[in-house]
């Protein structure tokens, strides 16, 4: 059994709890918030678990062999710190931190100390995107050639840290992770803030390769239109994938085109196939629990986790970069 201990019982916290519990060769030891009524709501649904006040507190217990952090952004990088050097496993909220720096001193941390580091990526555990992923790995999409993401919704602002790293974080490790860790060139992104905070509220990032793939992804807080759709257009096949749809999330266009160059080079032909659209079985599990059982299973065995620390990296990378970029209104970032 791993002892898990989780801090942060917010909006997130609750629903890692209800999964860490329901995870195999697991067990809540205790949970952490500096607000009582939360520490009593969880109290009220597991009476076993022990209820503390501070971060450290869960740290510093000797039944506790991993700890979950579902703490506001900024504290994550020196939470985890914490926790590692503590001698815990430590499982993120996404984004893993806050900078490339930040996350490349966790990683070392964590090898010195022979301790796990991984972050809840949690769309990776969906069966939508584990099913894209198999579609781009088998060849059937072909070549990648976009990634157009929109993630909107009258969302909760964030005081501090731009609807990127709430939002779009998933994009960016929806598109790392189907890719296999394709790595951009560059990245430009715009945004605007509607309040006096300051902070962009709705964002447009762009991301460039050495080929000619191209990712593009929308962000916003302030659409009263949820939308969750990305579209993955390769040279074979394109996939819509829409989260809002009940069941049938992912359809596959059977259509595409071709180009012919006649001998005279100044023209060229474009064929279009329009072939038939099918719609796959994807399957229903709570990503939650996969997240859950993948740390678990990343402790106990040295399994590498599908959110892993490297997906936290590349990430991070690119969100760093990209704020970047929106504060010099979308000023090409370099990424090499
Ligand atoms: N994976 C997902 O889909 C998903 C969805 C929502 C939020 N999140 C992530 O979860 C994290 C938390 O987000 P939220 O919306 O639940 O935040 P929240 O503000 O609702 O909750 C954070 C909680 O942490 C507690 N806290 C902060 N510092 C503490 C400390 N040192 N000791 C004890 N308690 C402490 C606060 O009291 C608060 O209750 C963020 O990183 C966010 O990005 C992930």
């Amino acid at each position: 059994m791993v002892g898990i201990g989780i801090v942060g019982l917010g909006y997130w916290g609750p629903n890692l709890v209800r999964n860490f519990n329901a995870a195999q060769q697991a067990e809540v030891r205790c949970v952490a918030d500096r607000d009582a009524s939360r520490l009593a709501k969880i109290h009220s649904l597991y009476p076993a678990v022990d209820l503390l006040q501070e971060a450290t507190e869960v740290f510093e217990r000797s039944d506790v062999d991993a700890v979950v952090l579902a703490t506001p952004i900024n504290t994550h990088f020196e939470l985890a710190k914490m926790a590692l050097l503590a001698g815990k496993h430590v499982l993120v909220e996404k984004p893993l931190a806050t900078s490339r720096a930040e996350v490349l001193e966790l990683m070392d941390i964590a090898d010195q100390k022979g301790l796990q580091i991984m972050v809840d990526h949690t769309f990776l555990y969906t069966g939508a995107v584990q099913k894209i992923k198999s579609l781009v790995d088998s060849g059937e999409i072909g070549d990648l050639h976009y990634f157009d993401s929109t993630r909107i919704n009258l969302g909760l602002f964030n005081p501090n840290w731009s609807v990127i790293w709430d939002l779009a974080v998933h994009d960016l490790s929806i598109f790392d992770y189907i890719s296999s860790g394709k790595k951009p060139v560059a990245v430009s992104a715009t945004g605007v803030s509607h309040t006096q905070m300051g902070i962009e509220d709705i964002a447009y990032i762009t991301l460039f390769f050495n080929d000619s793939t191209i990712a593009h992804i929308t962000s916003s807080w302030i659409s009263p239109v949820k939308i969750r759709k990305t579209l993955i257009g390769g040279s074979k096949k394109m996939v819509i994938y829409d989260d809002v749809e009940p069941t049938e999330k992912i359809k596959i266009y059977d259509s595409g085109f071709s180009v012919s160059t006649p001998e005279d080079m100044h023209r060229f032909y474009v064929d279009y196939r329009f072939g038939d659209i099918s719609i796959p079985k994807v399957a229903q599990t709570e990503a939650l629990l996969g997240v859950a059982n993948d740390f678990v299973a990343a402790i106990l065995d040295g399994k590498t986790p599908i959110s892993d620390r490297l997906s936290g990296l590349n990430v991070v990378t690119v969100l760093e970069a990209a704020q970047q970029s929106l504060q010099q209104r979308g000023k090409t970032i370099s990424l090499v």
